[in-house]
């Protein structure tokens, strides 16, 4: 049985206090799903979060990283610094990163082996544009993106890799992949995965879907054979919605 994931993505959003208190809200809803929840704030609110949630069963984890282990990186956080914080696991290559910080799969690798080399454990996201929906090249896009950064890993890697296909159409636009194109997408994942891997291998890797995932289309979302969880971004932001979502499982 795949481990069933859950993780909010806050992006940019909530300063400290604002961090505390959603905190607060999350640490009342009861938790009805066997789903592994987690939940990524900005950087300098990681160290509270981790503090403030040690007692419940939500992991804090950061949503980049760069790939050195330390030096003249002005403005860069590494894998080192995310561990002393108690940080055990790194969204990396989530769209917003590509489009807006130029990240490309080559330094996308490096950050993979940058984490993994410390024991970190990886939520690797990548997904099409709307323009490669509309032309038929979303899974040729896909495969590129996952061959590029991934398939330079041993197999013995991949138990510290989970997959978040986001398509980029469907992130902050209201607009959701439909759950049967989210499960060919899912499927085509894992059939990519088998060739270079095995089944079994492909079988056991968690795929979580993100874009527009909210409570009243999570349940549908999730009930897809090879849909294993969402990366959420703004239903992420209010803990009822948040939690609706965890427990849709
Ligand atoms: P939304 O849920 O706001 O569409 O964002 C998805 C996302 O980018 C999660 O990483």
């Amino acid at each position: 049985m795949r481990q069933q994931i859950v993780a909010g993505n806050w992006k940019m959003n909530n300063d400290l206090s604002q961090t505390e208190s959603l905190i607060s809200e999350l640490k009342n809803i009861k938790k009805t799903s066997n789903a592994e929840v987690m939940v990524a704030p900005t950087f300098t609110n990681l160290l509270t979060a981790v503090k403030a949630l040690k007692t419940v069963d939500i992991e804090v984890i950061a949503q980049n990283m760069h790939f050195a282990e330390n030096g003249a990186y002005t403005g860069e956080i590494s894998a080192a610094m995310l561990k002393s914080v108690g940080i055990n696991t790194v969204i990396l290559g989530h769209s917003e990163r590509r489009a807006y910080f130029n990240e490309t799969d080559d330094m996308l690798a490096k950050k993979v082996d940058a984490a993994l080399a410390n024991n970190m454990r990886v939520i690797f996201c990548f997904g099409e544009e709307l323009a490669d929906r509309k032309s038929g090249n979303h899974e040729h896009i896909v495969e590129s993106q996952i061959k590029n950064a991934l398939f330079h890993l041993d197999a013995s890697a991949f138990k510290n890799i989970v997959l978040a296909y986001e398509p980029v159409w469907a992130i902050g636009t209201g607009e959701t992949a439909s759950p049967e194109q989210a499960q060919d997408m899912h499927a085509f994942i894992r059939k990519t995965l088998s060739n270079k891997y095995g089944n079994a291998l492909a079988n056991s890797v968690s795929i979580l879907y993100g874009g527009s995932v909210k409570p009243n289309n999570a349940q549908e979302i999730f009930s897809k054979p090879d849909v294993d969880g969402g990366l959420i971004g703004g239903a992420a932001l209010n803990a009822t919605d948040f939690f609706a979502i965890v427990n849709a499982f």
